[in-house]
């Protein structure tokens, strides 16, 4: 398969991804002030800019997609259906009103993980539903793919907790301890370092395990859950 012939749907996902980040960061929300090693979208245009920047990423977000010619018209609803289901408000947007209203609270864990599936795991499970659908993967694979889509947003937002706890700017080119200084319910305040290590490890052989038998062209799958447990940024 030419990769290349699907980037604007990778360019998609990284639209709503880009743009789940910059109003993240706004002041109604997390009130960060930096992004990338750069300065957030707000502090350097102001708040009403990015919001309509974050708007305007996620509508050309489905442009992109809508105008992809190199894919079959049915293909091409069943991936917007996908990418509106996993950023609206049953995925990305409802984790994240989630998130802000468990600002304060002690949740149970089962409550937290489900918020993180949503506000972190749903758009990671889009990427690789959106590339199952373009690669036409029988059911069960599709279903394999996306459990394992689950247990690596698992992993990644153990792990971004873990970073704001013990991670430095020079390397995540954002500020730490902004989940203490906003009262966010994280895995490290519930569960603590060492058990929320434990726990990003279970994803991580977790995410491996539902690779199953899955060949050699899914190496960079079964090696991206050791990439994420290692991560500094
Ligand atoms: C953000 O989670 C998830 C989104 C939907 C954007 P966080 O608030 O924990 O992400 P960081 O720590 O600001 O990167
Ligand atoms: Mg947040
Ligand atoms: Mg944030
Ligand atoms: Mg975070």
């Amino acid at each position: 398969m030419d990769s290349n012939l699907y980037i604007n749907v990778a360019c998609a996902l990284e639209c709503v991804h880009t743009y789940s980040l910059i109003h993240d960061d706004l002041p109604g929300m997390d009130n960060d002030d930096y992004r990338r090693g750069k300065l957030a979208n707000h502090k350097k245009y102001g708040v009403g800019i990015a919001t309509m920047a974050g708007d305007g990423l996620l509508t050309y977000a489905f442009e992109l997609l809508a105008c992809e010619n190199n894919i079959s018209f049915f293909k091409r609803i069943a991936l917007i259906k996908i990418l509106t289901a996993a950023a609206g408000p049953a995925g990305m947007v409802g984790g994240q009103a989630h998130d802000k209203g468990a600002e304060g609270k002690t949740l149970p864990l089962s409550e937290l993980m489900f918020l993180d599936q949503c506000k972190t795991g749903k758009l990671i499970c889009a990427s690789l539903d959106m590339a199952s659908e373009i690669a036409g993967l029988s059911k069960n694979d599709k279903e394999a793919i996306h459990t394992y889509g689950k247990h690596i947003g698992l992993l990644f937002q153990i792990t971004d907790d873990l970073l704001d706890f013990n991670g430095v700017f020079q390397e995540m080119g954002k500020v730490p301890l902004q989940d203490i200084s906003e009262h966010k319910c994280t895995y490290v305040t519930l569960l603590g370092k060492h058990q929320a290590q434990q726990r990003a490890r279970k994803e991580a052989v977790a995410a491996i395990q539902s690779l199953g038998a899955f060949g050699e062209e899914f190496k960079p799958l079964r090696e991206l859950p050791e990439m994420i447990f290692c991560r500094r940024k």
